[in-house]
């Protein structure tokens, strides 16, 4: 049932607080301000080697992500792939190693068979699903649920911010369990995810600000998303979305990577998309917009308040509200998000069912 909304994407994107709220309920001891996994899980953090995560699509950049998570407060390395890339790859594989899927469905063909090949080859395997009874949750060594609801919308929204949420709580378990996070540095994380429902309702109050800017992206023939960190993988799955439901051409770029290739593209036609809250990397985001600018780049800015008064003057800026780093990429997701929402919408596109598209891919 849509309710009061005219397509389930918007629904879904609009549930986005809530069902963070719920994923994070299951994950943290909000008494005691601590992540709560279960307690009899297969496999241990403070052992691991190194995390082998597979996904497809918007999938894989939640994995994208929390590969700097793992990284930066667990002290883990981790590989990641696509899956259908990671299970022809070959990579030597070890037994002190975890695979880890992320899957909607949990029945994606490729995310399945990485699941198999890891498994076959000695390496416990977790799983991160939305649907409880599907196969790769049944096949698993351990399941992490994520409690986002039934996703009808083909564009995966909701599905991927409650994969963010269980990342982001499994990267903060092993940092515990691997001595690096302090139980203060812990409740510091805790503390900017609780904190996560309620900025989301306040990025939800920039939709109509979005809005407007639909007929301006809908005359473009390309669109380019950029950014650093965190805000990479939200670039490309800005750039994804865009393209699944709008059918307008879009590609996501680490920002560095600019001048290396795509700078060529950019001229007045060009909209792009800069994800850039005021972090350590804010600097040096900014520089490659100048570069974007001074070819005459129409530059839409997704930062916080911070960000936007230095960049004053630099084009359309839309404001999401500071936060902690780590949990800024989930904040500037819905900005991204709605922007490919309204666009289509404006276009009269089949938002819900884009053509050609499957919401479940269970062939290769
Ligand atoms: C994008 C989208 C797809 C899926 C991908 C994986 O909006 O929905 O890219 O993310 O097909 O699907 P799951 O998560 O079901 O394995």
């Amino acid at each position: 049932d849509k309710g009061n909304y005219r397509h389930f994407m918007a629904k879904e994107i609009a549930e986005q607080p809530e069902v963070i709220g719920h994923t994070l309920a299951h994950y943290v001891d909000m008494a005691k301000g601590r992540v709560k996994l279960a307690d009899n899980l297969p496999f241990d953090f403070k052992s691991l080697d190194r995390i082998a995560i597979s996904a497809c699509g918007t999938a894989y950049y939640a994995g994208l992500v929390a590969r700097y998570w793992f990284e930066r407060y667990a002290r883990i390395p981790v590989d990641i792939d696509v899956a259908s890339e990671f299970r022809y790859r070959e990579p030597p594989l070890n037994s002190n190693g975890l695979a880890l899927v992320i899957s909607q469905s949990g029945e994606t063909a490729d995310t399945l068979a990485s699941l198999r090949h890891c498994m076959e080859s000695g390496m416990k395997a977790a799983a991160i699903v939305n649907v409880p009874s599907s196969t790769i949750a049944r096949e698993a060594d351990a399941v992490f649920p994520t409690l986002a609801g039934p996703e009808i919308g083909v564009a995966s929204t909701k599905a991927l911010s409650c994969q963010l949420t269980v990342l982001a709580c499994l990267a903060i378990a092993a940092g515990r369990a691997r001595g690096v996070l302090t139980e203060q540095e812990e409740r510091k994380l805790i503390t900017a995810l609780i904190e996560l429902p309620r900025l989301i309702v306040d990025v939800l109050k920039i939709e109509h600000q979005i809005e407007g800017m639909a007929k301006s992206f809908s005359k473009a023939k390309d669109v380019l998303y950029l950014g650093r960190g965190t805000s990479y993988p939200v670039a490309l799955e800005g750039a994804l979305k865009l393209k699944e439901i709008s059918y307008i051409h879009a590609e996501g770029y680490a920002a560095g990577e600019l001048k290396h290739g795509p700078i060529a593209l950019v001229d007045e036609t060009v909209p792009v998309v800069v994800i850039a809250p005021h972090d350590h990397l804010f600097e040096k985001t900014v520089s490659n917009m100048q570069e974007v600018a001074a070819r005459g780049g129409k530059i839409i800015l997704i930062t916080d308040e911070r960000g936007a008064a230095e960049a004053e003057g630099v084009g359309e800026v839309l404001v999401v509200p500071a936060s902690n780093p780590f949990v800024a990429p989930m904040v500037c997701l819905v900005p991204v998000q709605l922007i490919a929402y309204h666009t289509a919408v404006f276009m009269g596109t089949d938002v819900d069912q884009p053509r050609n598209l499957a919401k479940s891919v269970t062939v290769e």
